[in-house]
């Protein structure tokens, strides 16, 4: 998986300008990682990545082999699980860093409070378009994977390089996680100068595929004549 390399290059960039010798040095991670194995970044599956990165900055000896990262994994719910966790914890003793959580509610909450205590937060998720405000809410928030208004760029590129004009964007919305719905905000936000329709569906409900096809006959009625 990209990120988890990406995060083991992350520790060695951002340790390299404060370091001119070895330095001894204790930082407490905590790592928010679902036990939840149907997530992509499942305890299961995160986990190793971590520790082995931990492993090869001891082992590579030199000037990082002094920092000891103390890592204490707890478990996250896609919800308010990570939150709760971090407000237990933080009543001892508050943590140097952390790690996830990855799904974007839960992300939201706990970025917002450890920017507010100035603890930097490393995540592989939190990809929505709001994240991006680094000023206020979110100032510590690092993510390490390609957000989601990157992804919008990508398509700005398309849209220009083939003189497309209008999408309609279909889209399952659960209500829940959301995952979906916070991809194409991305790419609806970005692409104010272009003519850009929504269509939410839920699994729940039935596909109403003759609504479905009069939009995307609608859409391509736009194209030809924009408005
Ligand atoms: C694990 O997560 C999936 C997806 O969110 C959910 O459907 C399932 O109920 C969860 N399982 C447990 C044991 O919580």
């Amino acid at each position: 998986m990209p990120f988890l390399s990406a995060l083991c290059v992350y520790f060695l960039i951002v340790l390299k300008p404060v370091l001119t010798n070895t330095i001894t040095e204790d930082i407490d991670v905590l790592v928010f990682l679902p036990q939840n194995n149907s997530y992509l970044f499942s305890h299961a599956r995160v986990a190793p990545a971590i520790l082995y990165a931990q492993q090869r900055l001891q082992a590579e000896g030199g000037q990082y082999s002094g920092i000891h990262f103390n890592i204490h994994f707890e478990n996250s719910d896609c919800v308010n699980g990570a939150l709760f966790m971090l407000l237990d914890r933080s009543c001892g003793q508050k943590p140097d860093l952390i790690l996830g959580p990855v799904c974007e509610y839960e992300a939201a909450a706990v970025v917002r409070l450890a920017s507010h205590w100035n603890i930097p937060v490393i995540s592989a998720g939190a990809l929505a378009a709001g994240f991006s405000n680094k000023n206020t809410e979110f100032s510590q928030l690092t993510r390490i994977a390609p957000s989601y208004v990157k992804m919008a760029e990508t398509f700005t590129a398309m849209f220009e390089h083939f003189a497309w004009k209008s999408a309609l964007l279909l889209f399952e919305d659960d209500k829940q996680e959301r995952n979906c719905y916070f991809t194409l905000e991305g790419v609806y936000h970005l692409m104010v100068d272009f003519n850009i329709k929504t269509y939410p569906v839920s699994m729940e409900e039935r596909l109403d595929t003759d609504d479905i096809l009069q939009n995307i006959h609608d859409t391509e009625g736009n194209a030809l004549f924009p408005s």
